[in-house]
């Protein structure tokens, strides 16, 4: 079976082949520094052999868990943030059908999400589809103490123990999170709850293969096992043995580097495959967080095609020209469409009769990427054969083993995220949360 692929071939220009191959060493050496452990942040490797590492017991562990919710519930809400949100609804949206959520016949419960955002109407409207409905719980934080996933928690726990009552309730929470500390861990043992650990040595943006996205995903119906032996096969294709030029995790991470230092500082993840949408916001996740730190790094965008060209394909074609473009090419849709044809022909579309709209739909993309070349865009493109958990598995390995690699080039330990601390400061000492009573004299006076 092919793998997914990198063409870097209309991304060279103003930067040469030579250049990035030049980088040849240093990407190397990079990868080395993950392998062996000897970089920065190398108390966060363990997602390195996670895809190869994940025993049989884990996944029945998963699978039997994930089978229990679905028999039980209707309605299941994953609750977290950041990694432990953006995986599972990468995957979900990408795999599940566009209008899921309307079929009425269901072999999968629904699975909606919270934990994400401190919105007061989303938790309303939330808590009203939840009532009168069967529904479960799988709670997801790493620390254990993120106040978005457990301000939610804390509503829906206590709708669901109203509902069901305290017993019932139990059978239908699942914690994921650290193996000792942090408050979810200390709630989940005094609950009882089923529980699954997210190793310590796994961030958050790296998490999705760990139970923090095998659970939910596994409760949407989609098979973990193809998308982990996807990831294994990327981990392999991948390894510091691998060399350079065959190597698609060290040519993406050199390119970027290269572009960057052209002055490309905005790099925009494009698909023409709508579904693909939050494997970009998942994307954005893993490069900002790793590699916008020490005043450097280069700022993740996404569009959605041919959907954003008609809003930001104006900036794109003549704006300033400080980005490139990373597209996300499907090389197969799963469904066919052909276009009629229409005697009367009135809005002049029987050129296109008895095509597949796949086929208008992959024109619109060739016809973009030169023309975004010609604007002064470097294109880089990624294949993906199809939009299938194997594939989804591989791309998320080689963005992460890329991802790696890349902030090493850059000179940053792309394993910390110590940025996200500063809002989270200034909200407690604004909420008065006991412990801050001087950051919140300080913040009132700047009022
Ligand atoms: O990448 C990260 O570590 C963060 O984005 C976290 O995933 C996010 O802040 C959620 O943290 P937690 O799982 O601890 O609630």
């Amino acid at each position: 079976m092919k793998n997914i692929g990198l063409n870097i071939d209309k991304a060279l220009g103003k930067i040469t082949k030579e250049q990035v191959y030049a980088q040849e060493n240093k990407a190397n050496a990079a990868n080395s520094m993950l392998h062996k452990g000897t970089g920065e942040g190398n108390d966060f490797l363990g997602w390195l052999n996670l895809p190869s590492s994940i025993t049989e017991a884990e996944l029945a562990d998963i699978e039997n868990t994930a089978a229990k919710l679905r028999s039980k519930c209707e309605i299941v809400v994953a609750i977290g943030i950041g990694g432990s949100y953006l995986g599972t609804k990468a995957v979900v949206e990408a795999l599940n059908s566009s209008f899921d959520w309307l079929q009425t016949e269901r072999k999968n419960p629904v699975l909606v999400y919270a934990g994400h955002n401190i919105g007061e109407d989303y938790l309303y409207e939330l808590t009203e589809l939840l009532k009168g409905k069967q529904f479960g719980l799988i709670n997801i934080s790493k620390s254990g103490t993120t106040t978005e996933p457990a301000l939610a928690f804390r509503i829906l726990k206590k709708q669901l123990e109203d509902a069901v009552g305290k017993t019932e309730a139990k059978e239908r929470i699942v914690a994921i999170t650290d193996e000792k500390k942090g408050a979810l861990r200390t709630l989940a043992n005094q609950e009882g709850y089923k529980t699954f650990i997210i190793p310590d040595n796994v961030g958050g943006r790296f998490s999705v293969l760990t139970p923090v996205g095998l659970l939910p995903i596994a409760v949407a119906g989609i098979s973990i096992r193809e998308l982990v032996s996807g990831a294994v096969v990327m981990e392999k294709a991948t390894a510091d043995t691998v060399p350079f030029a065959d190597n698609i995790a060290t040519i993406y991470a050199a390119i970027r580097n290269e572009l960057y230092k052209d002055g490309k500082k905005i790099e925009i993840l494009a698909n023409f495959h709508p579904k693909l949408h939050y494997i970009a916001e998942w994307w954005k996740q893993l490069y900002g967080e790793s590699e916008g730190k020490d005043n450097k790094g280069i700022f993740p965008a996404s569009v959605d095609l041919t959907t954003d060209l008609h809003s930001m394909g104006q900036w794109i074609q003549e704006g300033e020209r400080s980005i490139f473009e990373t597209v996300i090419s499907v090389e197969n849709a799963d469904r066919t469409v052909l276009v009629p044809s229409d005697e009367a022909d009135l809005d002049g579309l029987n050129f296109l009769a008895g095509k597949r709209v796949d086929e208008v739909n992959k024109m619109a993309e060739l016809g973009t990427q030169l023309a975004h070349v010609d604007g002064g865009v470097p294109n880089i493109k990624i294949t993906l054969p199809q939009v299938n958990a194997y594939y989804i598995g591989q791309l998320f390995y080689f963005f992460e083993k890329a991802c790696g690699i890349s902030g090493y080039m850059l000179e940053v330990n792309p394993f910390n995220q110590p940025g996200v601390e500063a809002y989270k400061k200034n909200m407690f000492a604004l909420l008065n949360k006991p412990g801050y009573e001087k950051e919140t004299t300080e913040i009132k006076s700047r009022l």
